[in-house]
């Protein structure tokens, strides 16, 4: 029975099992503490203790799943949707008419209207840009000086996703205010979500201040290129008139705020999911320079010395094996959480209406039981004749059913054609300040990642 396939399970209330609680709790804050000081560590240590978990935090329970297979069918069951305090936390900074926090009908909608642009046929049309602006950052470099990896790689992603979806006349000043906002309110929304102390962020304090100039000045970005656009008269094949022409379910034009909020929603996962995977490759080539080499003779058997195009990233295959070995254990999303919306049931354990489910796709992706030599970094893991043997759900950076992102061949195609253009020019070598420790926040991504490039 595939996982697609998992019917409600027992309707016999009798018959359901109360998850474990996980061990390693403390009175009063129960594991909220270890969630705080080590979620990383601590999320790939709850299967020990069984498929389906209770965690107290606080006063509250929240469960957590650690097998692929639920996590396969709690993804993809009608019985749990995208919500909770994390989601509204979300809205309240990035605008709730965004197809990342609707759901039901609405998010049905939303999805429709965007996924043309996402759509595998769309894709090459987005190639020119890629490219120009891959090769740029090449340029941009000088061999031998050190690379601020974490202001380079937003850079890039932010500079591709806003050029190819929204491709207005998008000029420097505007791209550099747009990678500015976007660091600088993905910094402080992770704190603004696991710690919500409303008043605590209205302080005059340096770092409140900066955050709330940065989340003024992307609703003011966003404003002024929807404007430019309705002013220009100009109709691209993109993702902005798409929005901008979209129709609701009573086929009048979509408002404004929810033109506004659906271009935020898709922006920023967009931008920081993509920087934060840039920078986790980067980080792979430094510590991996045997899969940099291998990735440069992989590119150079395939142009034969031209510059790297995006025509050739179907014929990349070790390369893309680099990047999704990198995504495995580095995945930027770490975490994923759902609500259960009626009583329901997980691999046999009871499920309240109301309930918060968390999953970790770091936690999956690192699990010995799906994995052979878990931790080390082997692209060919990814080789067809190897892979078979990876249990169905053991690897979905990306996601799986209704809210799985719309962005994935996206995503692969500029990150695949990003690491053949940065290891075919370049080499990396470790600095010394560097500190490569996974920073946890919306994304995970290195804490603070120096690379020195030497031209090869
Ligand atoms: C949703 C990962 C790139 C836009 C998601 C989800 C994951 C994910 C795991 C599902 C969340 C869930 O199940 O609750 C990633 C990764 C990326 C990436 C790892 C790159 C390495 C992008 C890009 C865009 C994008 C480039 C757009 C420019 C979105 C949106 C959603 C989403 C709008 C919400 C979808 C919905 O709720 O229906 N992403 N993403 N992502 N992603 Fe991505």
């Amino acid at each position: 029975m595939t996982v697609e396939s998992v019917e409600p399970g027992p309707s016999e209330a009798t018959a359901l099992r109360e998850p474990p609680v996980a061990g390693g709790g403390v009175p009063v804050l129960g594991h909220g503490w270890r969630l705080v000081r080590d979620p990383l560590a601590f999320m790939t240590r709850l299967r020990d203790h069984g498929d389906v978990v209770r965690l107290k935090l606080g006063p509250k329970t929240v469960y957590a799943v650690t097998t692929p297979a639920l996590t396969g069918a709690l993804a993809l069951s009608p019985d749990y949707i995208i919500a909770g305090p994390l989601w509204e936390s979300l809205e309240g900074l990035l605008g709730k008419e965004g197809v990342a926090t609707a759901n039901g009908p609405l998010h049905r909608r939303q999805r429709r209207t965007i996924q043309p642009a996402f759509r595998l046929d769309a894709l090459p049309g987005y190639g020119p840009i890629m490219e120009e602006e891959v090769h740029a950052l090449t340029e941009r470099w000088i061999s031998g000086q050190t690379i601020d990896c974490t202001a380079e790689s937003y850079r890039v992603a932010v500079r591709v996703a806003a050029r190819c979806l929204l491709r207005s006349r998008f000029m420097d000043e505007r791209a550099e205010r747009m990678c500015a906002a976007l660091a600088t309110v993905f910094r402080g929304m992770y704190q603004r979500m696991v710690v919500p102390l409303g008043p605590l962020y209205k302080l005059p304090l340096p770092a409140n201040r900066a955050f709330n100039r940065a989340l003024a000045d992307l609703h003011l970005l966003v404003d002024e290129i929807v404007a430019e656009r309705r002013a220009s008269g100009q109709k691209p094949n993109d993702l902005l008139t798409t929005l901008l022409e979209a129709k609701d379910e009573n086929g009048d034009p979509i408002g404004e705020q929810e033109i506004h909020d659906q271009v935020v929603a898709i922006l920023t996962p967009g931008g920081e999911t993509i920087s934060s995977t840039i920078m986790s490759l980067l980080y792979m080539l430094a510590a991996h320079p045997e899969h940099g080499d291998k990735v440069h003779d992989e590119v150079e058997a395939v142009t034969g010395g031209r510059p790297v195009a995006f025509r050739d990233i179907h014929q990349l295959s070790h390369t893309n094996n680099v990047v999704v070995e990198a995504m495995r254990l580095r995945p930027a999303v770490w975490i994923l959480t759902r609500r259960a919306v009626t009583d329901t049931e997980l691999g046999g354990y009871r499920i309240p209406a109301g309930a918060d489910i968390i999953y970790s796709p770091y936690a999956i992706q690192r699990d010995p039981q799906s994995y052979e030599r878990h931790l080390e970094f082997d692209p060919d893991r990814w080789l067809p004749e190897r892979s078979e043997s990876i249990p169905k759900y053991a690897m979905r950076p990306f996601g799986v059913g209704n809210r799985k992102c719309p962005g994935d061949h996206f995503s692969m195609a500029l990150l695949t054609l990003t690491t053949a253009i940065l290891a075919n020019r370049y080499r990396f070598e470790r600095v010394a300040e560097s500190d490569d420790a996974p920073r946890i926040g919306v994304t995970l991504h290195p804490n603070r990642l120096l690379l020195r490039p030497v031209t090869r």
